[in-house]
């Protein structure tokens, strides 16, 4: 794809939030985009170049906002459409993108199309939906959400017939084989980036495209042609909007949905993969998993990009790891049954899983901003908030943003009992991990975060360039190079907490270049292309190749 204006989502560090979780403007402890408008200031200052808005729209929350009633509204709890521009003017203002999840696998059973559809086989909307007489045999497999789910297929007494659900039963899957349903969906795009979105992360993509047991399943043209229509058509619209999807699969099978060798369809995937490796590397103390992703990553089309992340909104899935491998992460960071969920993941963030070793903390954070990538944080991951295990489910992880020390870690004025969900309670509360202590404390995280930002900002390379995982013998450092353009980043991770020493072959370097160290300063002359160097515990470092008479200012 070349009509594109700007391949911004190459390099830029992508922030996700939940307007309802991150701050209440008006005191009704619930978060809203005049809460979120105030704080856009925080994340500029932080280096965030692109929010990524959990859904905003009308629900009756029974997902989280993932079950929408109106593809084209605000929830009336987080604001009006008036607020939403506000925000999104404001965040232009500060040169901050703002994209949004599409979440059109499904809708929520309350949806008018969903009611219309039940109503009568002669609705308009009855085909809007997958209905079958009787579950087919054909059909989908897999259910997603185990312990409350026993079917992809329910029941509705109204219609008389079965409707095909991929997530729980009160989401619907809309029929994407029908063309005035894929005609609504462009509609829904087209009137969301005309308002001021630059594109979307687009939910369930794998299930979206499935079209197993639909009826004449054999005349359907191919699922990915539909995709392609969508990225062609937000290509017409509007060149540099991005479609950021969640597919969770092997990466050959990921690699379909960046479409052909130009990358016609997604314009990033999530490294699920990779992340999934990254915590085995943890709990093993040993490169090996990471550094095997990374050699047996495919090489995305030349436009498109990888996203890379640590945790997400969802539980930290372990669902590509072996038996064996994922019961390794689940006794390092998740030992106790009420720690995992569905069998195959964590509903935990990173600091508590790694009982708050900063320097372990550090070294993660690190590494997500120097893998090739474009990195994905979720809020709070700059503070180095945790989990709230009290809270049911996959909303452990979706606690308020913590703000301050004070009343409701300064995310709401109003009564703890009202709020949308409920503050962090124990170590990892405000009282000890808040923006307001970090902001101004050189040594904090959120200084960290900063500091990487700017880092990874300043080396294009690790966005851009070609990438190598180098050959060494201690196998608890990952060490990986990336070029570019003549520029060279080298970036070396111990996992373990025994300190390291590597020695590295650098190839292509001249007798007079220098390595800069671009965390602790200072530099090293490259001998014969060899150098030695040496990791603290869960120690990191950047280096850059500095050729004779050039200057790197931090
Ligand atoms: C994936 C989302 O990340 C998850 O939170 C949600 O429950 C399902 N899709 C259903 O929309």
């Amino acid at each position: 794809m070349s009509h594109t204006a700007d391949l911004w989502w190459k390099n830029a560090v992508i922030y996700c939030l939940d307007v309802e979780t991150f701050f209440d403007g008006d005191g009704d402890g619930c978060g809203d985009f005049r809460g979120l408008a105030q704080r856009v200031d925080y994340l500029d200052e932080m280096g965030v170049t692109c929010i990524w808005l959990m859904p905003f729209y009308p629900t009756p929350d029974r997902d989280d906002g993932y079950d929408i009633t109106d593809f084209y509204g605000v929830d009336p709890r987080l604001g009006t459409k008036g607020d939403l521009v506000e925000f999104l003017r404001l965040a232009r203002d500060r040169g901050i993108r703002v994209i949004a999840d599409l979440v059109v696998n499904h809708t929520s059973n309350q949806h008018p199309w969903f009611q219309s559809a039940r109503s009568s086989p002669d609705s308009p909307h009855r085909d809007w939906y997958v209905w079958r007489d009787k579950p087919p045999a054909d059909g989908p497999e897999g259910i997603v959400f185990p312990d409350q789910e026993k079917s992809l297929w329910e029941y509705d007494e109204k219609a008389g017939q079965y409707y095909l659900h991929r997530f729980y039963k009160h989401q619907p899957d809309l029929n994407v084989t029908n063309p005035v349903v894929r005609d609504e969906i462009v509609r829904v795009l087209g009137y969301w980036i005309h308002l001021g979105l630059s594109g979307f992360r687009v939910d369930a993509v794998p299930f979206l495209l499935e079209t197993d047991g639909a009826l004449g399943a054999d005349d359907l043209p191919d699922p990915h042609r539909y995709l392609r229509d969508l990225r062609a058509f937000l290509s017409r619209r509007y060149g540099e909007a991005v479609l950021l999807g969640e597919v969770n699969l092997p990466y050959p099978d990921t690699m379909r949905f960046f479409g052909d060798e130009d990358g016609d369809e997604l314009t990033m995937c999530f490294d699920f993969i990779g992340m999934q490796q990254l915590y085995l590397s943890l709990a093993r103390e040993s490169a090996a998993p990471l550094a095997k992703a990374l050699e047996e990553r495919p090489i995305e089309p030349k436009d498109a990009q990888w996203a890379t992340f640590v945790r997400n909104h969802d539980e930290l899935t372990l669902d590509k790891l072996s038996d064996d491998e994922r019961q390794e992460v689940f006794d390092a960071f998740g030992p106790e049954k009420n720690m995992q969920v569905y069998g195959r993941g964590l509903r935990r963030r990173l600091p508590s899983m790694l009982d708050g070793d900063m320097d372990r903390i550090r070294m993660v954070y690190s590494l997500l901003f120097s893998l090739p990538g474009t990195p994905v944080l979720f809020y709070g991951e700059e503070i180095g908030m945790a989990e709230e295990l009290g809270v049911e489910g996959r909303n452990a992880v979706r606690t308020p943003m913590q703000w301050s020390d004070d009343h409701n870690g300064g995310f709401s004025p109003a009564d703890p009992d009202q709020l949308s969900a409920p503050v962090v309670r124990g170590e990892f509360g405000p009282a000890n991990v808040n923006v307001v202590s970090q902001v101004r404390a050189p040594d904090s995280l959120l200084s960290w975060m900063k500091l990487l930002i700017r880092r990874y900002r300043q080396c294009p390379e690790l966005a851009w360039g070609r990438y190598q995982v180098l050959t060494h013998d201690a196998d608890t450092v990952l060490a990986h190079r990336a070029d570019q353009d003549g520029g060279t980043v080298v970036a070396l991770h111990n996992f373990a907490a025994e300190p390291a020493e590597v020695t590295l072959r650098l190839d292509g370097l001249e007798p007079d270049d220098r390595l800069v160290d671009l965390i602790a300063g200072g530099s090293t002359p490259v001998e014969d292309g060899r150098m030695t160097l040496r990791l603290g515990r869960y120690g990191c470092r950047w280096l850059r190749v500095l050729k004779r008479g050039e200057v790197f200012v931090p």
